[in-house]
């Protein structure tokens, strides 16, 4: 039989695990919010018998809970159950944090839970769901050797890959997560601000450079970030680069240090990957100071 589920935090992250894990057969014996009225929503949507905001009349009756709340409020939220005696000893609690780890619910272990956290690497915009969107994502892992090899087997149940992390390696795992997704967001805002700026109607411009993003993303996944490194920092090509700059400078000066900076790592990156010479490196980092 498959463990049953009890939930505490009904926002995007609660939602999708309750809906996913009960359609893989899970049983959600509750769900729990800061405000019922949530907690009762998603109730409603996957057919859950008890929707409350005392979290710990639903986790006792839990063979694994998850905290789905705010990074900011794990640790007291578990405290808080603890103090009810609202982890059953033989339970697995576990949190979604990207950044922070497992050991955040040590009130938890302290009365005989296991502790680990299970974070989900995809950005969950929304609580309405027409798919699974856990399908063939990697979810990352850590905490006590019982509450590890639970969320291996949630992270299966779920259709997605798990991967193992060091309690220790979370926030730099989490700083990788931020950059490769919330960075990529406003790098697209600031080159939507710029192909305006020159005239592309804003309706048009992401299907102006949509295109170029999935041909880079192609690139990226055959050949690497070194060999998918094009453009004038690769060819050497300072001169234009400082058309840039001008550019720049003239119509949006508060986006100089932003391009400053991008010419300056993407200039190191090139030359670590052998695309230009010490010396390029050095001229790019010289006529590109920033900070
Ligand atoms: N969204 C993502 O893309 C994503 C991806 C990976 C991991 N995560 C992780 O998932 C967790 C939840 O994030 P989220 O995006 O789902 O947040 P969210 O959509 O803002 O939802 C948070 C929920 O927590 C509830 N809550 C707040 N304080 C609470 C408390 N003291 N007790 C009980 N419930 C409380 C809120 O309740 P009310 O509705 O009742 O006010 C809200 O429904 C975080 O740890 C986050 O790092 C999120």
């Amino acid at each position: 039989m498959k463990p049953s589920v009890g939930i505490v935090g009904c926002g995007r992250m609660g939602t999708a695990l309750a809906k996913t894990l009960g359609d893989k057969g899970h049983a959600i014996v509750g769900v729990s919010s800061l405000h019922r009225t949530s907690a009762q929503r998603l109730a409603g949507i996957c057919d859950i018998s008890e929707a409350t905001d005392r979290p710990w009349e639903i986790t006792r009756k839990a063979d694994v809970v998850f905290l789905t709340m705010p990074d900011g409020a794990i640790e007291y939220v578990c405290e808080s159950i603890s103090k009810q005696d609202g982890f059953s000893p033989a339970a697995v609690v576990l949190h979604c944090s990207g950044a922070h780890p497992s050991t955040i619910l040590a009130s938890a272990r302290k009365s005989g839970a296991s502790i680990g956290s299970m974070h989900p690497l995809q950005s969950f915009a929304s609580i309405d769901l027409t798919q699974n969107p856990f399908k063939g994502i990697r979810v990352a892992i850590e905490g006590d050797s019982k509450a590890v090899s639970l969320a291996d087997r949630m992270t299966r149940d779920l259709e997605a890959l798990p991967l193992q992390i060091l309690t220790e390696g979370k926030p730099l795992y989490h700083a990788a997560a931020v950059v490769a997704s919330n960075f990529l967001v406003t790098l697209m805002g600031v080159a939507f601000r710029l192909i305006q700026q020159a005239g592309v109607p804003p309706e048009e411009a992401f299907a102006v450079l949509k295109p170029l993003i999935e041909g880079t993303l192609a690139n990226i996944d055959r050949v690497g970030v070194h060999q998918a490194l094009t453009g004038p920092v690769v060819r050497g090509d300072v001169q234009t680069v400082e058309t840039h700059i001008q550019a720049i400078g003239q119509t949006m000066p508060e986006l100089l240090p932003f391009y400053t900076c991008l010419v300056h790592y993407t200039a190191v990156q090139a030359g670590e990957g052998n695309r230009i010479s010490e010396e390029m490196v050095k001229t790019f980092l010289e006529r590109c100071k920033f900070g």
